[in-house]
């Protein structure tokens, strides 16, 4: 495959870290976002161009992308997850930043960066396996998701005349910080690396949608055509926290 250009914001960890590691190897150009300087100069260092700003100060992203050139292939990877610890104390503020990093961060991220998109381009929304069922303390991670999952299905209908192809990825769970804090079981946990290879070959094959590991997203989505009260009494039977 010839070298492409490819922005991925959450690249300083994670995921985004092993995509980076993946798009660099097969020798593509890399434009590498997050807030950790530290991390973008170690990425530098590797050949990438770096950019650093907070994907929830719009005039931060548009300061920072400003001189970017073209590009083939946009990567929204970024995002936080903070759970609904005490629903009777529900944290108006934590829902607020959750939505913010996860959800209108990615309006911000389109304002300024999908018009860089070149005909034929492709823009990937990392959102996650949670929003194929509801899962307890996700009211804020799960709802900023859902709505990406919107967002994405949508944009997919209004950017199709303009050649550019939109993947929506839901992974399962990866082995990252963000899930080190999780204190329940996280079934058919992958590593980043191996989450990173799926999404590049489906990237690569412009998937529409892509989810993984199957045997939990398939597993999810029989479970949800179940009746609520079954579902609902499986999670929360395995869920206790
Ligand atoms: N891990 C999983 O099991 C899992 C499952 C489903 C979906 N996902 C999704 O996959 C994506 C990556 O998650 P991960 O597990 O790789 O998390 P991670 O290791 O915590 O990495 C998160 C990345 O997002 C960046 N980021 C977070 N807030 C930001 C902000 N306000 N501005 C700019 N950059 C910001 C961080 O950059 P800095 O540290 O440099 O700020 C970091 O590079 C997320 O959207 C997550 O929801 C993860």
């Amino acid at each position: 495959m010839a070298s492409v250009t490819v922005l991925i914001t959450g690249a300083t960890s994670g995921i985004g870290l092993s995509l980076f590691e993946e798009y660099v190897n097969a020798g593509h150009q890399v434009i590498a976002c997050g807030r950790n300087k530290e991390k973008l100069s170690t990425l530098s260092q590797r050949g990438a161009q770096v950019c650093a700003f907070d994907v929830t100060v719009p005039q931060s992203i548009k300061q920072n992308t400003e001189s970017i050139g073209e590009l083939d292939l946009l990567i929204l990877n970024a995002g936080d997850c903070i759970y609904i610890d005490d629903v009777m104390k529900f944290d108006g503020q934590s829902f607020a930043n959750v939505i913010g990093t996860n959800l209108t961060s990615i309006g911000w991220l389109l304002q300024y960066l999908l018009p860089k998109v070149k005909r034929g381009g492709q823009v990937v929304l990392v959102s996650s396996s949670a929003t194929i069922l509801p899962f307890p303390r996700s009211e804020a991670y799960g709802a900023s998701k859902a709505g990406l999952d919107y967002l994405a299905n949508s944009l997919r209908l209004d950017i199709a005349k303009y050649g550019i192809d939109v993947t929506l990825v839901h992974p399962g769970f990866v082995k990252t910080p963000l899930t080190d804090k999780n204190d329940f079981p996280m079934p058919f946990l992958l590593t980043s690396e191996q989450a990173a290879k799926r999404m590049f070959k489906g990237i690569q094959s412009r998937k529409k949608y892509l989810h993984f590991p199957k045997r939990l997203t398939l597993l999810l989505k029989l479970f949800s055509y179940l009746p609520a009260v079954v579902w609902q009494s499986i999670i929360l039977r395995n869920h206790t926290t």
